[in-house]
């Protein structure tokens, strides 16, 4: 069952989603790092240590989930010198190092840095972060600013290169053939929907943080347009994402072109999800 999504051999299709395991706490809790994948998707890492936005980050929606976490992470030194050590002594399978930033540089400089670490396999930028300098408010929902950003990437590291793309975008076609032009080796469709959620007594956000973002079942639909969409506009091997709950689900996004199939809000309600589909996917 082994498979190669963009030069990355995984032992099988199933992965976790960026932000939405932790293996650490996987490893303490359950003995297992990431049980049923076939590798690990780190948190998105950012050049400076950042704390999240200010609770409450997590609102309930009816098919799905809102969040507002906004990045908080130990930032880039502390995840290369400490944690991706300590992940490649516990995770089973390769690991593939999220990178988030809010310039060109600083993109640049953590792939440059995960380009020499020996316990990163793989690279994926999140390009759902706005880039201060140009004013861009999304770099992913500028099909400009997107081939710029996988272009200095690329010219920054030969390890195998994914984009993982914003569903809030016009057109994700356009934005997925500017990561190829950029040099991406695959796509991660997709990220969470742009959305929010209300105090019906305030009339305010019910984040601290101001905006959120739509994941679970409620996307499905637009995961599996995203990756038709891409699959048809480059041909390039896709990492699927969104909704995803059931056996059905994996092999849905499947059928219109993802090669390998990611997990994420449906972990949190059953950690042991992946162990399952793998085995229904075997049966
Ligand atoms: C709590 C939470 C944190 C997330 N953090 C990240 C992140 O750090 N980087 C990223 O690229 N995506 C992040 N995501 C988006 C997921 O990786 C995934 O693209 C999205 O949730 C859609 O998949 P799902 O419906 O299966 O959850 C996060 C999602 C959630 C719910």
């Amino acid at each position: 069952m082994s498979i190669t999504v963009g030069r990355l051999e995984l032992a099988h299709t199933l992965l976790n989603a960026s932000g939405t395991w932790d293996a650490v706490e996987a490893q303490r809790l359950f003995g297992e790092a990431n049980p049923g994948m076939a590798g690990f998707v780190t948190k998105t890492v950012t050049a400076e240590p950042r704390p999240g936005n200010p609770a409450p980050r997590i609102a309930p929606s009816r098919m799905g989930l809102l969040n507002s976490i906004g990045l908080p992470g130990p930032g880039r030194d502390a995840f290369l010198e400490t944690l991706l050590p300590e992940l490649a002594t516990i995770v089973a399978g390769p690991i593939i190092c999220s990178v988030g930033g809010f310039s060109l540089g600083e993109y640049v400089e953590t792939v440059e840095q995960l380009d020499h670490h020996s316990d990163c396999d793989a690279i994926e930028l999140n390009v759902s972060c706005p880039n201060v300098e140009s004013g861009c408010a999304s770099i992913g929902g500028d099909a400009g600013e997107t081939e710029r950003l996988t272009a200095a990437a690329r010219t920054a590291t030969d390890k195998p290169l994914f984009v993982k793309l914003s569903a809030s975008v016009a057109d994700i076609a356009e934005i997925a053939k500017a990561a190829q032009a950029g040099g991406a080796d695959a796509l991660v469709c997709v990220n969470t929907v742009k959305a929010t959620a209300i105090n019906r007594w305030t009339h305010k956000s019910q984040f601290g943080g101001g905006g959120g973002g739509l994941s679970g079942a409620a996307i499905k639909p637009v995961a599996l347009h995203a990756v038709l969409a891409c699959s048809d506009a480059t041909g390039l091997d896709i990492i699927g994402l969104g909704g995803v709950e059931t056996k059905d689900d994996v092999e849905d996004l499947m059928s219109v072109g993802a090669k390998a199939v990611a997990l994420g809000t449906a972990l949190f309600r059953d950690p042991s999800l992946a162990k399952k589909l793998r085995f229904e996917l075997g049966e």
